[in-house]
This record gives structure tokens, C-alpha cells and sequence, in this order.
């Protein structure tokens, strides 16, 4: 038997203004052993320091988005290491979401557990066809820790979640993209190929209101109406003195495309 070795985990490359990340533990269906959530982490952030990325793509290798927690890691090593391990995977979701350029999980296979919460702390999610979603915890005697419970109900309502959470049932590509947390379902194999599309768009937009826009939706949601709608004017009135906001205007005054610099 030939073990991986940790450096080829998780694949990091370019594709025009997108970063994109692969976890690459094919013969585990990519679940999430601690190798990987230090590197997907690190690979996130060398995409955060490079001005030219625009968006950043998750996917895995083979039939499997990720099969979630390595269940290997919950074995043997007592609360102290469980919960060394949660904090990890917490830590992860955490840089995911306040990563500066929009993240996109391509989800090619398998979305399970922790692979779940992956996609649904990502800003967009699209699928391939054959994709499945779902949070087996409830079999194995747990709960989701990674926003299965959470982010999944304030992303598809109460009912929606506790019926996915409360019958460990597999939810396909098809039936999220009708709860509307899908943009995009591509052919088996393409879903990759659906999030650079998505990725061009993206990177067609000024950086910073594409950050902006991130946060606003993102806390918006979870704040008073009154308090977002004040938070989305000033963030409004900022961007119009920035040079990208009188680049853009200008751009439409005098019927052309927008030179943006992200300044
Ligand atoms: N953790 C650790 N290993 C995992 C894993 C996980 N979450 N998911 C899959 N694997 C491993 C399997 O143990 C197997 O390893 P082996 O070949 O050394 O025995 C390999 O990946 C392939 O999985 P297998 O179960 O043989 O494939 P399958 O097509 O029969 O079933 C799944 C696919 C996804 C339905 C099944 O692997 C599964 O239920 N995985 C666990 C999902 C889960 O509960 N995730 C939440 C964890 S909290």
C-alpha cells in the first residue's frame, strides 16, 4: 500500500484571474484529515496576497467534493485532540468566509459533512450533475459542528434543513439547485469549468466592490434591516470616492469599458 505524502494533498493553480484549490485525497474521497485543512488554509491565503486573483475555486479530485471529517481523526485521540481537530475545521470555514475575493465550491461528487460545510461557507456553489449533498452526523451519534446546522438553515429555512439533518437523507444537485443554493449545475466532470465561468464574471466587476458586496450580504444577513441598510450606504458613499467608483463612472459617461485597479 503507498501512503500520499502531505505535499500533493491539496493542488493550487491558476486559471486566469482564478486561484484554484484541489484537494487531492482521491482514495478517501478528500475527507479532511489535518494535513489538509493546513494546507487548503495556507493555499487561501497565498491567493488573499496576490492582487491578481479575482476569485477563488474549491474542488476535489475524483467522485468526491469531500466526504468530510476524516473520520480516522476522531479515533482514539481522546476530547483534547477532537477538539484540536473542530478548531481547525473552524478556523478553515472562518478564512473561507472572510477571504477577500469571492469563493466558489465546485462541488464534483460527494458533499458530505464537513465537505458540506465547506460548500456552504463558500459565497457560491455549483455542482455536476451526479453531485449529492448531505450531513450523515446524525448516524454516526453527532451533530454537524462546521455550520451544518446553521449556515445550511439560514441558507434554506428551518424545515428545508431539519428535514436534510433530521433523516441523514442525501440531498442531489437537482433538488439544491430548487432550494436555490446551487448557480449553476454543470455535466459530470465540468463542474469546475461552470465556476471559471462564473470566475470571469466576477472578475469583470471592481475588486472592491466585490469585497464589499461579500460582507454585505454576509453580515447584512445576520444584522438588524435598519442597521445593513446603514451599513450598505456608507459602504455606497466610500466606494463612490475611490478611484475605481469615478473610473466606472466615467467609463459609462463616455461609452466605454472600465479600467479598474482595485484602488
Ligand atoms: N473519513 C475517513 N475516510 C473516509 C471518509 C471519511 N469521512 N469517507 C470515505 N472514506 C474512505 C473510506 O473509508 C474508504 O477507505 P478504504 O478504501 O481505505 O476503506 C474510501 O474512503 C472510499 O470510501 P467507500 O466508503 O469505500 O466508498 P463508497 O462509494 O462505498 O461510499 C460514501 C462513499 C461517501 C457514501 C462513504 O464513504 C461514506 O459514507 N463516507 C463517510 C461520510 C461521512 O459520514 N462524513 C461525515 C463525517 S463526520
Amino acid at each position: 500500500m503507498t501512503t500520499q505524502s502531505d505535499d500533493d494533498l491539496v493542488v493550487y493553480t491558476r486559471e486566469g484571474a482564478a486561484a484554484l484549490i484541489r484537494i487531492n485525497r482521491e482514495r478517501k474521497l478528500n475527507a479532511l484529515n489535518r494535513p489538509i485543512l493546513d494546507a487548503v488554509m495556507e493555499r487561501l491565503d497565498e491567493a488573499a496576497r496576490d492582487d491578481t486573483v479575482r476569485a477563488v475555486i474549491i474542488t476535489g479530485t475524483g467522485r468526491a467534493f469531500c466526504a468530510g471529517a476524516d473520520i480516522t481523526e476522531y479515533w482514539g485521540g481522546g476530547q483534547g485532540a477532537f477538539v484540536v481537530y473542530q478548531r481547525l475545521g473552524r478556523l478553515l470555514l472562518d478564512r473561507v468566509v472572510a477571504h477577500p475575493t469571492p469563493v466558489i465550491a465546485a462541488v464534483n461528487g460527494f458533499a458530505l459533512g464537513g465537505g458540506f460545510e465547506l460548500a456552504l461557507a463558500c459565497d457560491l456553489i455549483v455542482a455536476s450533475a451526479g453531485a449529492t449533498f448531505g450531513l450523515p452526523e446524525p448516524s454516526l451519534g453527532l451533530v454537524p459542528g462546521g455550520g451544518g446546522t446553521q449556515r445550511l438553515t439560514r441558507a434554506v429555512g428551518r424545515y428545508r434543513a431539519k428535514d436534510l439533518l433530521l433523516t441523514g437523507r442525501r440531498l442531489s444537485a437537482q433538488e439544491a439547485r430548487e432550494w436555490g443554493m446551487i448557480s449553476a449545475i454543470a455535466a459530470d466532470g465540468d463542474a469546475v469549468r461552470a465556476a471559471l465561468d462564473l470566475a470571469v464574471a466576477i472578475a469583470r466587476q471592481a475588486p472592491l466592490a466585490t469585497h464589499a458586496l461579500k460582507r454585505l450580504v454576509d453580515e447584512g444577513a445576520d444584522a438588524a434591516l435598519d442597521t445593513a441598510l446603514s451599513y450598505e450606504q456608507q459602504t455606497l458613499i466610500g466606494l463612490y470616492g475611490t478611484v475605481d467608483g469615478q473610473e466606472g463612472i466615467a467609463a459609462f459617461l463616455e461609452k466605454r469599458a472600465p479600467t479598474f485597479t482595485g484602488q
